[in-house]
């Protein structure tokens, strides 16, 4: 996909990241899930974390940020996602590169963690994250809750 351009969330943005979860919901996301994302997306200002969103054209079809521990020296990829109509066009990649170097470039941060889902732990193994410990039905019925990590390479 061409032109995608991406930037820091505003809380503008709120509906557009809110339309991408709903996209992909049930497979992906469990709808007892949003009112968590909408939470997050609402602390970001007061937390200072970073997130961001993925634009083409002026529509946003992505996003994804970090939740930053500096005192356990470690950062979570949180709440990455991608318009479902748009999957498989390397935005998730895209996202997943911009996130991985702001994490590497955060001087205190030596390990990235994530939580994902049975549909997409294998997208992470791409980027070396590892398996640490695997729930059945962890996120929500019938959706399993896989825990990963990554130690950072520092440039
Ligand atoms: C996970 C997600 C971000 C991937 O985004 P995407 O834009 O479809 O991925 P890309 O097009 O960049 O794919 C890159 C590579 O990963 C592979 N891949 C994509 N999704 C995958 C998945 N779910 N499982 C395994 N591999 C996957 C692609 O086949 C591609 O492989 P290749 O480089 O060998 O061709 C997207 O499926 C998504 O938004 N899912 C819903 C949200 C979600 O579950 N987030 C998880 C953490 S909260």
């Amino acid at each position: 996909m061409q032109d995608i351009v991406s930037r820091p969330y505003t809380s503008d943005d709120l509906a557009a990241c809110l339309a991408i979860f709903d996209s992909n919901v049930p497979t992906y996301f469990a709808p007892e899930e949003r009112a968590d994302f909408c939470r997050f997306l609402e602390s970001i200002a007061s937390e200072g974390w970073p997130y961001l969103v993925l634009t083409t054209k002026g529509s946003i079809i992505g996003c994804g940020g970090l939740a930053v521990e500096p005192e356990r020296k470690r950062a979570s990829l949180a709440w990455g996602m991608v318009d479902k109509a748009s999957h498989g066009q390397g935005l998730g990649t895209n996202l997943t590169l911009a996130r991985l170097e702001l994490a590497r470039a955060m001087p205190d941060i030596a390990e990235l963690t994530l939580d994902t889902s049975q549909h997409t732990h294998g997208f992470y193994e791409k980027f070396g994250f590892t398996v640490s410990k695997v729930t059945p039905d962890g996120i929500a019925p019938g959706l399993d809750r896989w825990d990963m990590t990554l130690r950072l390479t520092k440039a």
